[in-house]
């Protein structure tokens, strides 16, 4: 018979790394909701087009990533590769431009993409998102760097390293790439096949290259920064000033490129050291085109999306297991019913489901770091894992007081 096995590319989380991704999340939920940030759930799949021009058709994810399919009245449908595009669709759907604005809301759960696997890389992964909604305040785009660098901290993915850039409006950068280009064009024959190759469709990718001859070409390339209007330059002062203030230390890399076409204005991007070539624990910017681009009216957007995986991953091992409360020894109606009680009084208590000898349940009792070991069997007998004591009880009664229930 075939060996079944999870698809390539997705991940079974096992205890206790279950665990670990719940108090990630609770972490998430905690910091964004003091803020005024709102649980919000999209579907998993979405309408191809909610990506294709969402996320932007030139875009690798789009080209390429997508896990696209026909439902069976030949709809096309995509399993959702990031957060944002299905968030702004739902925004436009539900007339949420009517609601107090900005609309702040946050949303966890997987997403896919067809991407080649590696360490910190998957085709099934999970990401907490965050959006503010219907105001382009700079403060909204320091407060999602400053709570996402929060969650981080807490979450404790360790050292990060904060890159910001600013991109400007859509025809500041259309104006931009063609001057890129025409710059490009002049030096082609010191760049690298792949670059030329996509200089018409993305000559910003030339600012990542490896290729030494590229490098050098683009150490003396314009540079978007220095070409934004003067309302998208105050902007990102803004911003800039906002995280100075709150003692936010990054880097401004004005080379600094997202996956992802409906940037405007902000974008940012957290890196870890502990990561390995993925190293981005997290990112995202400002989309004031994305709700027109999908349908809606002119509304400006910011968000960020961080991965779960990675920031596990950057924050290593977690310890095995908690402990609990009490172990329960000896089979039966008694030893049911009084897990049951001490679980209706809050305590972490299990009992022997697995037929063993006496001796082996105070192992397992051992192994679980069981606080206290009821055993039942003529008598009740009430264990102190610490002490190494035992006492007898008269009645399950007594029991719960002597383990403190
Ligand atoms: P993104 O940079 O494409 O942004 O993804 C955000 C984070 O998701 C990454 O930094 C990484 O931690 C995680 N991630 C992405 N792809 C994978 C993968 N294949 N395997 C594991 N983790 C991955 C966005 O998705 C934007 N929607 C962020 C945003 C929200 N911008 C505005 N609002």
């Amino acid at each position: 018979m075939k060996k079944l096995q999870a698809p390539r590319g997705t991940l079974d989380v096992l205890p206790p790394n279950g665990r670990r991704r719940l108090e990630i999340v609770a972490i998430a939920d905690d910091v964004l909701s003091r803020a005024g940030y709102q649980p919000l759930e999209t579907p998993v799949f979405e309408d191809t087009e909610v990506f294709a021009r969402g996320v932007g058709e030139s875009t690798d994810i789009v080209q390429k990533e997508m896990f696209t399919f026909e439902d069976k009245a030949g709809r096309s449908l995509t399993l959702r590769p990031e957060a944002t595009a299905g968030i702004c669709r739902a925004y436009i759907e539900h007339g949420m431009h009517k609601l107090p604005q900005p609309v702040k809301v946050w949303s966890h759960g997987p997403f896919f993409r067809h991407e080649a696997p590696q360490a910190g890389r998957f085709r099934q992964f999970t990401q907490v998102d965050a959006e503010a909604i219907g105001s382009d305040d700079p403060s909204l785009d320091a407060e999602l760097i400053l709570l996402l660098d929060e969650i981080f901290e807490r979450a404790g993915t360790g050292p990060r390293r904060l890159r910001l850039s600013s991109l400007g409006t859509p025809r500041t950068r259309a104006d931009y790439i063609e001057e890129l280009n025409g710059y490009l064009r002049a030096r082609e024959g010191e760049l690298s096949e792949e670059v030329r190759s996509r200089l018409d469709q993305n000559p910003l990718r030339a600012f990542d290259a490896d290729h030494a001859g590229t490098q050098s070409v683009m150490k003396d390339a314009p540079l978007l920064l220095d070409r934004l209007a003067p309302d998208d330059a105050d902007h990102f002062a803004e911003v800039r000033g906002l995280l100075d203030a709150a003692g936010l230390e990054y880097e401004i890399d004005p080379t600094l490129v997202r996956g992802l076409d409906y940037y405007t204005r902000t974008v940012f991007e957290f890196e870890s050291e502990r990561l390995g070539a993925q190293a981005a624990l997290g990112g995202g910017g400002r989309y004031d085109a994305l709700i027109e681009e999908l349908g809606g009216q002119p509304t400006p957007g910011v968000g960020f999306a961080a991965g779960i995986e990675r920031m596990l991953l950057a924050a290593g091992e977690a310890d095995a297991h908690r402990g609990i409360d009490v172990f329960v020894a000896g089979a039966g109606h008694d030893a049911f019913l009084l897990v049951g009680q001490l679980r209706g009084k809050g305590m972490r208590a299990q009992m022997e489901q697995a037929g063993r000898s006496l001796k082996g349940q105070l192992k397992q009792a051992d192994r679980l770091g069981a606080r206290w070991t009821v055993i039942l069997g003529d008598g009740i007998e009430v264990k102190d894992m610490e002490s190494g004591d035992q006492r007898p009880a008269a009645s399950l009664d007594e029991v719960l007081g002597m383990v403190g229930a």
